[in-house]
């Protein structure tokens, strides 16, 4: 269930509903997609893709996406850290960056254009939304550092992060919330170790 934080106010939002009306004027959207017995914990990448071809579908023909892929991040994955200082900089695509979670969370951070305050939105099992193209964003795993899902391209090049100079991501500590904020020892984690940046 995704979670939207906005830090300079300190406002909080649970409610789907909710979450889709504050998204809506930054060109973002969520979907809550059913899950339950979709696919099992030892899903391939192509039975996660069959499983959830009927949404895939739907999108495709809705935003111009051509291809479709998973991604699959854990602790295990090589070269984790270094893979994930490609995501926790303030940056811009040139196409629509849309993910739907199967498995993990993690968060996305959007710096919106004008005067709008950065907001967070924290993505868990069972969340789709987007990232329009030209969008300042930037991305951290949570402390589990675990997180599985379908991407969708509109050019089958795939994407490449352009940077922004003097990123505001150096301001937000990638910490997460929710239930997995408040349990015990992941709320340590989070909160006193110093979260891990992804
Ligand atoms: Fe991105």
């Amino acid at each position: 269930m995704a979670t939207v934080k906005v830090p300079a106010t300190g406002a909080q939002i649970d409610d789907p509903a909710e979450i889709g009306a504050f998204l809506k004027p930054y060109g973002i959207w969520h979907e809550r997609w059913e899950v339950e017995g979709r696919i099992g914990d030892d899903a391939t990448a192509e039975e996660i893709l069959a499983a959830y071809e009927p949404e895939i579908e739907r999108l495709k023909r809705a935003g111009s996406f051509v291809t479709a892929d998973v991604i699959n991040v854990s602790p295990e994955t090589p070269n984790l850290d270094a893979m994930l200082t490609k995501f926790d900089k303030e940056h811009t695509h040139s196409e629509d960056e849309v993910r739907f979670t199967v498995r993990g969370h993690g968060v996305f951070w959007i710096n919106p254009a004008g005067d709008d305050p950065v907001f967070a939105i924290e993505v868990g099992v069972g969340d789709l939304i987007n990232v329009p193209q030209g969008t300042k964003h930037w991305f951290h795993l949570c402390n589990d550092r675990t997180i599985r899902c379908i991407r969708l391209f509109q050019e089958t090049s795939g994407w490449t992060p352009e940077y922004i100079d003097d990123g505001v991501h150096v301001e937000h500590p990638p910490v997460c919330w929710g239930p997995n904020f408040l349990t015990a020892e992941a709320g340590s984690a989070a909160l006193g170790d110093g979260p891990v940046r992804l």
